[in-house]
């Protein structure tokens, strides 16, 4: 039987990963946070492991991605928050699928009252210059929060958010000041929210005092370090996803013969070549070619050639690989295969684009 070409996650390993992290974390709480598909791991499965595993709540960031999840049959039980929104964004949908989004405006506080959402995250930019409303809107925007409050609106404000920058220990603790100054201008204005949430991974980790109330962790829960100088398992964490593929023909290469698009590689001496189905319109970089190794069996061969757009070229020599067997992109190296690491430096990025790239177009399963 031919290996299976895709993503397969580890529900295991995510629900030990939860566990480690509210540890880690606790007494402040751990929002799972789901977004880009559960970072590529499939959100359904991954937000049904975390809220197995204890997650009260779900993070993600527009109210489509919390719809999906309602729809997937993450009940009421569970909370979502959702803190990206269109500019006409339609908070009917949030109140309707009882999902909580983070307003970073008075003119997005005004249009979830106005929908009847029953409660609202207040999110400002205390350094990252993204999303949140900005310092010198703060008095508008707590005004109006106090004033909805005071007229008896249905919707509430029980928390407040920002997110960090992770440029250093000391931009994060400023920024946890520039929230301190929020919660204080909002206490002004009569709102005191429930839950306060500042850190997502790697200060939930590295700067516990940034931790609040509750933490938005992501890359974490997948069992990736969110460091460039500490592996998963430094971290006690594993990672969930392995991606396989299935060989689908070899090919013989004599010596000077090159393989794919621009004859990027030119074979030394005669060797054969093992062609997978996965390629950059999977979400595997073009660029890939020449800088990575997969496993097969307990070998490594390296990638060759331009990736190409279904394809990739693995050097194997005269190793007995047959058509059909299981080539490992990556996976968690504690068994032995590649880390997701190593795809992310040939590339010049990090373990979290690499595995939020992965196409819709690869098959998931969840075991
Ligand atoms: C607002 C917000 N909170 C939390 C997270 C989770 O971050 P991480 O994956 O580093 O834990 C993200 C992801 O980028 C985010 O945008």
């Amino acid at each position: 039987m031919s290996a299976f070409t895709g993503i397969t996650v580890d529900r295991e390993a995510l629900i030990a990963n939860y566990a480690t992290v509210a540890e880690q974390v606790a007494p402040s709480g751990v929002i799972a946070v789901v977004k880009a598909n559960a970072y590529g791991h499939g959100a359904t499965d991954a937000a049904r492991a975390f809220v197995d595993a204890g997650a009260e709540w779900l993070g993600v960031a527009d109210i489509d991605e919390g719809i999906a999840l309602r729809e997937s049959g993450i009940d009421e039980g569970t909370r979502i928050l959702a803190w990206l929104h269109a500019p006409d964004e339609d908070f009917r949908r949030a109140a309707q699928y009882d999902i909580t989004p983070a307003v970073s405006s008075v003119s997005q506080l005004s249009a979830a009252a106005d929908s009847e959402v029953g409660a609202v995250h207040v999110c400002v930019d205390t350094g990252l210059s993204r999303n949140g409303a900005v310092e010198s809107e703060w008095p508008e925007l707590f005004e109006t929060a106090g004033r909805l409050a005071r007229s008896g609106s249905r919707t509430r404000v029980e928390g407040l958010m920002s997110h960090l920058s992770n440029a250093s220990r000391a931009d994060d603790l400023d920024q946890d000041a520039a929230l301190q100054r929020a919660l204080d201008g909002l206490a002004a204005n009569g709102i005191v929210p429930d839950m306060v949430h500042l850190a997502a991974s790697a200060a939930s980790i590295a700067v516990p005092e940034t931790r609040r109330d509750i933490t938005r962790v992501g890359v974490a829960l997948y069992g990736l370090s969110p460091f460039a100088d500490r592996t998963s398992a430094d971290l006690g964490l594993r990672p969930a996803m392995r991606v396989t593929a299935a060989v689908l023909r070899t090919v013989p290469v004599r010596a000077g013969e090159g393989a794919s698009y621009g004859f990027t590689w030119r074979a030394e001496q005669d060797t054969r070549l093992a062609v997978v189905g996965l390629g950059y319109a999977d979400g595997f970089d073009r660029a890939l070619g020449n800088h990575v190794a997969v496993r097969i069996g307990d070998r490594r061969f390296p990638v060759v050639g331009r990736v190409a757009m279904n394809a990739m070229h693995i050097d194997i020599g005269d190793a007995d690989v047959q058509v059909g067997d299981e080539v490992v992109l990556w996976g968690d190296p504690a068994n032995g295969d590649p880390a997701v690491e190593e795809w992310a430096a040939a590339i010049g990025t990090i373990n979290y684009e690499v595995v939020a790239r992965v196409g819709r177009s690869v098959e998931r399963r969840t075991t």
